[in-house]
C-alpha cells in the first residue's frame, strides 16, 4: 500500500519535505510521443511560485524543475517527447529557514498537522510542516502540466471566487482578468477590494479562507466508471487531498439541495452539431459518475492559514499547556496559491480517466445511435 501515489493509469507519486534538499514526483503511465519540455512544466510552476506578491509567503523559491527521465528526442521530428517510461521531476528547495520554526519545535500549531503526525508516527517534522507543508503541492502542479497535454482539447482553468465572506459578482466573470491580478480573481472590481482587505488581514498577522472554482472544458463524454471509479468521486478525493481543503462541490453542489427537481434537471435538446445540448449544468458535467461532455465544474473551500501571529492556546509534545504564535513566512490566504494546485489535481484525474476509458472501451461510441430495425 502506498499513500503517496494517486491515479490508476496516469499515476503520480510525490516525494519530499518542506525543508529537505528537494521535492519531486514520478509520473508513470504517460503515453509516449507527447511533446514535453522543462519550459512546459515551468510555465505552470511559475503560477504557483511563492513570493510573487505581498499577498503570498515571502519564501523565495525559484521552483526550477528538472526533468530527470521519461523524455527522448524524437528521431524524426527532433522534438523532445515523452518516451512512455516513468517521468521523474525534481525541484530543489533553496530557501529553507528551519530556525524560524525552532520556537515551535515541541508545541502544536492549532490547525496544523503536528499533533496528528505525532499521534501516528511518534514524531513530526516541525520545520515548515515537513511533508504536511504545501511545498509538496509544487510537485502536483508539475504533474498536472503533463496531464494537461494528454487529453486533446482539454483546457483546465481555475479562479478564486470568494475570499473570507466576500464573494465575486458572477456576472462580472472574465477569464482574462484571472491572470491580471495577484488573486486569480475573475472579477476586476472584487480583486481591487481583495487587495485592501487582505492587506488589513496580513498587517493584523491574521489569515482568511477562500473558495476556488475549477472549470475543465473539452472533457469528452464517457470518462469515469460506475460505481467505485466515479469521475466525481475521484475528483473529490484528489481535491480534498490538497492541504487546507475542507469542502468540495461538483456543479450546483450543496445548493442543489435547495433546488426543486424541475430547477435542478439539466434539460436536453439536440444541438446544431447533432450532439446533445444541455440547457443548464447543475450536474457540473458529470452524471452517474461519467462525464456528459459539458464543462466539469469543481468548487472547493480552503480554510484560513493556521500559522498566524495571534497567540493561540495549545499543548506541547510533553503534555503541557502552552501558547503559540507563528513567526515564519506564511500566506495570509492559502486559497490564492491553491488555484493552480486545484487545476493540476483536476487535470491529473481527467487524464487518468481518459486513459482508463481508452483502455477499457477504446474508441467511444458515436451518438446518436441508429434506431432499431423494424
Ligand atoms: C498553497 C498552500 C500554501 C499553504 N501555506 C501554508 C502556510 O504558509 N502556513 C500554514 O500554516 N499552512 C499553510 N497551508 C496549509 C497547511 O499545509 C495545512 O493546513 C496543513 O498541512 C494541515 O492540513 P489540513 O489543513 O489539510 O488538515 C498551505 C496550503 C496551501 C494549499
Amino acid at each position: 500500500m502506498s499513500y503517496n501515489t494517486f491515479g490508476q493509469m496516469f499515476r503520480v507519486t510525490t516525494f519530499g519535505e518542506s525543508h529537505g534538499p528537494a521535492i519531486g514526483c514520478v509520473v508513470d503511465g504517460c503515453p509516449p510521443n507527447i511533446p514535453l519540455t522543462d519550459a512546459d512544466i515551468q510555465r505552470e510552476l511559475d503560477r504557483r511560485r511563492p513570493g510573487q506578491s505581498r499577498f503570498t509567503t515571502q519564501r523565495r523559491e525559484p521552483d526550477m524543475v528538472r526533468i530527470l527521465s521519461g523524455v527522448f528526442t524524437h528521431p524524426a521530428s527532433g522534438e523532445q517527447v515523452t518516451s512512455g517510461t516513468p517521468i521523474g521531476l525534481m525541484i530543489e528547495n533553496v530557501d529553507q529557514r528551519s530556525k524560524d520554526y525552532s520556537d515551535i519545535k515541541d508545541v502544536y500549531r492549532p490547525g496544523h498537522a503536528g499533533y496528528t503526525y505525532d499521534a501516528k508516527y511518534g514524531f513530526h517534522d516541525y520545520r515548515g510542516g515537513g511533508r504536511a507543508s504545501a511545498r509538496e503541492t509544487a510537485t502536483r502542479v508539475a504533474a498536472g502540466a503533463i496531464a494537461r497535454r494528454i487529453v486533446p482539447g482539454l483546457v483546465v482553468r481555475g479562479a478564486l471566487v470568494q475570499m473570507g465572506p466576500h464573494k465575486i459578482e458572477r456576472a462580472s466573470w472574465s477569464w482574462d482578468e484571472v491572470n491580471s491580478n495577484p488573486f486569480f480573481c475573475p472579477d476586476a472590481k472584487q480583486a481591487a477590494y481583495y487587495a485592501d482587505y487582505l492587506d488589513e488581514v496580513r498587517k493584523r498577522g491574521s489569515s482568511v479562507g477562500a473558495v476556488i472554482e475549477i472549470v475543465a472544458d473539452g472533457v469528452p463524454p464517457g470518462l469515469g466508471a460506475p460505481i467505485y471509479g466515479k469521475l466525481d468521486g475521484d475528483l473529490a478525493a484528489a481535491v480534498m487531498g490538497i492541504n487546507a481543503v475542507k469542502g468540495v462541490e461538483i456543479g450546483a453542489g450543496f445548493a442543489a439541495a435547495e433546488l426543486s427537481g424541475e430547477e435542478n434537471a439539466d434539460e436536453m435538446r439536440v444541438g446544431n452539431d447533432g450532439k446533445p445540448r444541455f440547457l443548464s449544468n447543475n450536474a457540473g458535467g458529470i452524471l452517474g459518475g461519467i462525464s456528459t461532455g459539458q464543462p466539469v465544474i469543481v468548487r472547493f473551500a480552503v480554510k484560513p492559514t493556521s500559522s498566524i501571529l495571534t497567540p493561540r492556546r495549545t499543548v506541547d509534545r510533553y503534555g503541557r499547556e502552552a501558547e503559540v504564535s507563528t513567526k515564519g513566512r506564511h500566506d495570509p490566504c492559502v486559497g490564492i496559491r491553491a488555484v493552480p494546485v486545484g487545476e493540476a489535481m483536476v487535470a491529473c484525474v481527467i487524464a487518468d480517466h481518459y486513459l482508463r476509458q481508452r483502455g477499457q472501451v477504446g474508441a467511444s461510441p458515436t451518438w446518436p445511435f441508429d434506431p432499431p430495425k423494424t
